[in-house]
């Protein structure tokens, strides 16, 4: 969807939309529309106890010269949410996406925010997002009607909108990934999908099965062995430090492109739901995606384990024991603890190419995380504080919130394995925590690491201000934030 800019509200835009602060007085919003109008809104405020809560909308219809216009306000809130422009955005756009009206203008002079009116239009660009291609016979009232936005800001805010777009582009890429179905993503088209990212000086490389049998990635390789579909190693780099910047900070994501559990079979009611647990690829696409759109300084490589756990009669058994590339053997106990198995192979190799001082690696990888955390926040376990800190706050600033969870040697003691050097689950207790210990064993002396789990956040049962039920892209904004406010210096 277009996004212009301009300096005073277009008199062709059919919706203005224009936020207001709790609390704040209505004409604050309205001082420039005409007496009339204001009145009506005023009245239409009271009659309907708008208060300016956040995402909450009053709306009045005014005869201009140039016909009717939708008049908008939406409350941005009392200020305690760093998202709350994107948020009031975001909600004008859920009421208006299929209302009939084509062109929007946010008009957020007033607010007194840095880049106001632009933190709307990008919450809106966000909540528009949706995936129709599959819809053939959607009746015409269900289907999107709005066309272009049009932002009323000074040239100085017009000038830095393309970071809002970038990043906008990488939360749409996670979210396509994430919701297109698993016939469709499967490794190979996932890759397909991020090939394209080249155009923005993405350098692609492509490990294929055959080049991770040759480098040992046997634990990898079982997971993947159930499945028809060619498993592969997803490579994205982009360096906008010309060099300067010798090691890259690396981000690893769990790409199964669906996890049935494999001969651990999932229960059926539900099982859909795995098509998501590319999310941590797919957020890592996303991020590499938004870094090269903005031509962030810095120099950061996406590496994306992608396969499909299946069942089948060459799929590993619960006991096999298979030997990772870093040398060290796993007896798998359960095959449905299958990212682990993948990203533990992506992080050695990940280390031994890249040598990176920083890595973090973001998967699906435990229900366990949803019981503790629901779906506010990811879990951030970390061998650093100051990564955590770092993670810690670009979630917050961000919006894509972490909470940091404990590691520590009584955990990692209960994935000794009685005739392997590890195996993959532990008990029931302490499930996500385990998960991460497993990880922690990959990783290698002086590398500061970080796992985010984010089995709760990638995709959701409901709507919100920011995305329509289904995929969320959380991550993209986290590791963009990360980046930008640690790396660009
Ligand atoms: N992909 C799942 C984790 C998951 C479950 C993510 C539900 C999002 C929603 C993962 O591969 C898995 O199956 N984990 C098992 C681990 C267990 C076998 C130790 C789990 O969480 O039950
Ligand atoms: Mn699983
Ligand atoms: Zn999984």
């Amino acid at each position: 969807m277009p996004v212009t800019f301009a300096s005073s509200v277009p008199e062709d835009s059919s919706a203005l939309i224009l936020p207001l602060g709790k609390g704040k007085p209505l004409d604050t919003a309205t001082k420039e529309l005409s007496a009339d109008a204001a009145n009506l809104v005023k009245r239409a405020a009271e009659a309907s106890r708008f208060e300016g809560d956040l995402g909450s909308i009053v709306e009045i219809f005014d005869e201009t010269k140039h016909g009717t216009r939708r008049i908008v306000i939406v409350g941005a809130g009392n200020g305690d949410d760093t998202e709350s422009l994107q948020k009031a955005g975001g909600a004008a756009m859920a009421k208006l996406l299929t209302s009939g009206e084509t062109a929007l203008a946010f008009d957020a002079r007033t607010s007194g925010e840095k880049d106001a009116g632009s933190r709307m239009a990008f919450g809106a660009l966000q909540r528009s997002w949706r995936l129709d291609s599959y819809r053939t016979k959607a009746p015409a009232k269900t289907k999107p009607t709005v066309e272009e936005i049009a932002v009323v800001a000074n040239d100085a805010e017009a000038k830095r909108w393309d970071h809002f777009q970038a990043l906008y582009a990488g939360i749409a890429l996670a979210r396509e990934l994430v919701t297109e179905p698993p016939n469709i993503i499967h490794p190979q088209g996932f890759v397909e999908r991020c090939r394209p990212l080249s155009e923005l000086g993405v350098e692609i490389e492509v490990l294929d099965r055959d080049e991770m049998t040759e480098l040992g990635m046997g634990a990898l390789l079982g997971v993947a062995q159930g499945s028809i579909r060619e498993p592969k190693l997803l490579v994205m780099r982009w360096d906008g430090t010309g060099g300067a910047q010798k090691n890259p900070v690396a981000f690893v994501g769990k790409g199964v492109t669906f996890d049935t559990g494999g001969i651990s079979l999932k229960p059926g009611p539900g099982m859909e739901d795995m098509k998501f647990d590319m999310g941590g690829a797919a957020a890592v696409a996303g991020a590499m995606c938004a870094l090269a759109g903005r031509k962030a300084k810095a120099h950061v490589v996406g590496v994306c384990g992608l396969v499909e756990n299946m069942p089948g009669s060459n799929a590993q058994r619960p006991s096999d024991i298979v030997t990772t590339m870093s040398g060290q053997t796993v007896e798998v106990l359960n095959t449905d603890a299958e990212g682990r198995l993948v990203l533990c192979d992506a992080m050695h190799w990940t280390q031994e190419k890249y040598s990176p001082e920083v890595m973090v690696d973001l998967a699906t990888l435990t229900g366990a995380m949803i019981i503790a955390l629901g779906h506010e926040h990811g879990g951030c376990f970390s061998n650093d504080d100051g990564l955590a800190d770092q993670l810690l706050a670009a979630g917050t600033g961000s919006g894509d919130k972490l909470w940091r969870m404990p590691l520590g040697k009584p955990y990692d003691k209960l994935i000794d394995s009685p005739i392997a050097d590890i195996k993959n689950v532990g008990p029931r207790e302490a499930g996500s925590i385990t998960a991460a210990q497993f990880l922690q064993r990959f990783v290698k002396d002086g590398v500061k690491w970080a796992h985010l789990d984010i089995a709760g956040t990638v995709w959701m049962k409901s709507a919100s201000n920011l995305w329509d039920k289904g995929a969320t892209g959380y991550g993209v904004r986290l590791l963009d934030r990360f980046i930008a406010d640690n790396f660009e210096g």
